[in-house]
């Protein structure tokens, strides 16, 4: 405790950030430090399991004595520590997992295990101090699509999830044959300002009536097909075009069904998370539906949507305020249902 405020000291490492983050009563930022491999990555075209892991190491300690550093506090005053156990990349979680034990059980320090995606929709509380539960929620990262049921701040239910690819999945390997390089998302969404959505006609993926799941593979493989022909034909791609194009099926497809999701959960509210949240045509064009039905769409900054221990914090909070306890017997995992 600090002030009177119930300190949390939370750990995201189930991809490729390093990330300690220190928060005031749940909701409020004193410190969020990230150090991201993506420069490392960039070489390879997407993130190495092993190499991620080995840079957590060399990282956390560091990471972590900057975010009580920034945030002005020492360890004896944090009151709880949260950490992500999954889903994620294993031997990446377990650095996380490994420090926050250790600390927790030198310093006498409650642990909370936090699921990923149940952090990705809490930075909305840390962006929006007045927003409650229920809510409809959409996630969309590198590893996750799903649309979710947001019912209070630690029950959530999925209605809708990828059956194969997950979006930023998509985004980042229609990027690298593009030729745009790794992470592709941010790449995508700047070429296809320059190019005509309407250019080239890429199928939308619906799957069943009704169905809230998503299917983005099949997008993927037309879009290499089409590369594909060109070069055999020795007919010239207009990259921006094909982003253009690629990027408006995704759209339309998650708009579509997440709006259809809002509209029968019927809270007036549709909270965007995860690091594809961070595209701009994606944000436009959900205001702009949003505006239409009088939903309220709530979307945190960039840095909130993706990968960060802010968005962990908030989430160890609320489960530590429900009466929820883990031990320091929690283990990583890589699936994990929510
Ligand atoms: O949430 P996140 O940081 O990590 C996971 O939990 O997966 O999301 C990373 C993903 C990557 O696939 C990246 O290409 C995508 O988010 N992304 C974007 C944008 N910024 C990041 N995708 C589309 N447009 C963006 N502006
Ligand atoms: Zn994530």
């Amino acid at each position: 405790m600090k002030d009177g405020k119930f300190l949390t000291m939370a750990f995201e490492s189930s991809c490729d950030e390093t990330a300690v983050a220190v928060l005031a009563d749940g909701r409020q930022v004193l410190s969020n430090v990230i150090s991201s491999q993506i420069d490392i990555f960039k070489n390879y075209g997407g993130v190495v399991p092993e190499i991620a892991a080995r840079h957590h190491l060399e990282n956390i300690n560091e990471v972590m004595d900057r975010a009580l550093r920034e945030a002005g506090v020492t360890l004896k005053e944090i009151d709880l520590i949260g950490v992500t156990h999954g889903p994620g990349l294993v031997g990446a979680l377990l650095i996380g997992i490994a420090t926050a034990k250790a600390v927790a059980y030198a310093a006498d320090i409650p642990l909370i295990g936090v699921h990923h995606i149940m952090g990705h929709i809490s930075a909305n509380f840390i962006q929006f101090p007045r927003l409650q539960p229920p809510f409809t929620a959409l996630v969309t990262s590198g590893g996750h699509t799903n649309i979710a049921d947001m019912q209070s701040y630690t029950c959530c239910k999925v209605i809708g999830s990828t059956r194969d690819d997950a979006v930023g999945e998509a985004y980042d390997k229609v990027a690298r044959v593009l030729g745009l390089g790794y992470p592709g998302g941010p790449k995508i969404d700047k070429i296809a300002r320059e190019g005509d959505p309407q250019a080239i006609h890429f199928k939308r993926i619906m799957l069943e009536k009704d169905s809230y799941d998503f299917s983005f593979s099949g997008l993927k493989t037309a879009v290499l097909n089409y590369i594909n022909s060109a070069k055999q034909s020795g007919r010239e791609i207009n990259r921006a075009d094909v982003a253009a194009g690629f990027q408006q099926a995704v759209i339309d497809v998650i708009v579509e069904k997440s709006m259809a999701a809002a509209r029968k959960m019927d809270y007036g509210k549709l909270a965007l998370a995860g690091g594809v949240a961070a595209n701009s045509k994606l944000r436009a064009e959900l205001e702009k539906a949003c505006r239409k039905e009088n939903i309220e769409l709530y979307v945190p900054e960039p840095v909130l949507c993706t990968d960060n221990a802010a968005m962990i914090g908030c989430a160890a909070y609320y489960r530590y305020m429900a009466g929820e306890r883990d031990g320091l017997d929690i283990d990583a995992y890589a699936s994990l249902p929510l």
